[in-house]
């Protein structure tokens, strides 16, 4: 078995939109990045990704390429979980966290986990997302940012 980890943060920004795991949360703000700055699918990107040593999500997008520009990020997630399977191994769990201080996201839970399961062609029972706020501390306690942070493990086809 294989396990990975990944983490990612973004500005927040106004007139942007919040995205996670591919679903549109309601927000007066959302996330700034060159692509639709979805942290949440960025760090289980990463975590798919480190699980196999594969490098990390900018090796194989870089912000610098602007066929990327304001791209979807589901295509980030569905192209690591390929690789995965193209490695010989398949998603047995992933575990997230999204830290954001507002808006509350909990009534999101469901829909994020279900989006995520069909991009990553797992179970939804195998997608858990949770929600944390920084308690007011630091640049995400102050409302300027938002985190991620995912745990994956694999098994060998
Ligand atoms: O950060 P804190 O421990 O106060 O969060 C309490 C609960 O609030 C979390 O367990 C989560 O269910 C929910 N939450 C949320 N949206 C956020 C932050 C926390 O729904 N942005
Ligand atoms: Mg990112």
């Amino acid at each position: 078995m294989r396990i990975g980890q990944g983490w990612d943060t973004h500005r927040l920004a106004a007139g942007r939109a919040l995205i996670l795991g591919g679903i549109t949360v309601p927000s007066e703000f959302g996330l700034d990045g060159h692509s639709d700055a979805d942290i949440l699918s960025h760090a289980i990107t990463d975590a798919l990704l480190g699980a196999l040593a594969l490098g990390d999500i900018g090796m194989h997008f870089p912000d610098t390429d602007p066929q990327w520009k304001g791209g979807d990020s589901k295509q980030f997630l569905s192209f690591a979980v390929w690789m995965v399977r193209d490695k010989g191994y398949e998603v047995v769990n992933v575990d997230t966290t999204v830290i954001l201080e507002r808006p509350k996201l909990k009534d999101f839970r469901v829909q994020i986990r279900e989006a995520l399961a069909e991009t990553m062609g797992i179970h939804f029972n195998c997608v858990s997302v949770k929600f944390k706020t920084a308690e007011r501390v630091g640049p995400v306690g102050e409302g300027k940012s938002a985190e991620a942070q995912a745990v994956v493990l694999l098994r060998p086809k």
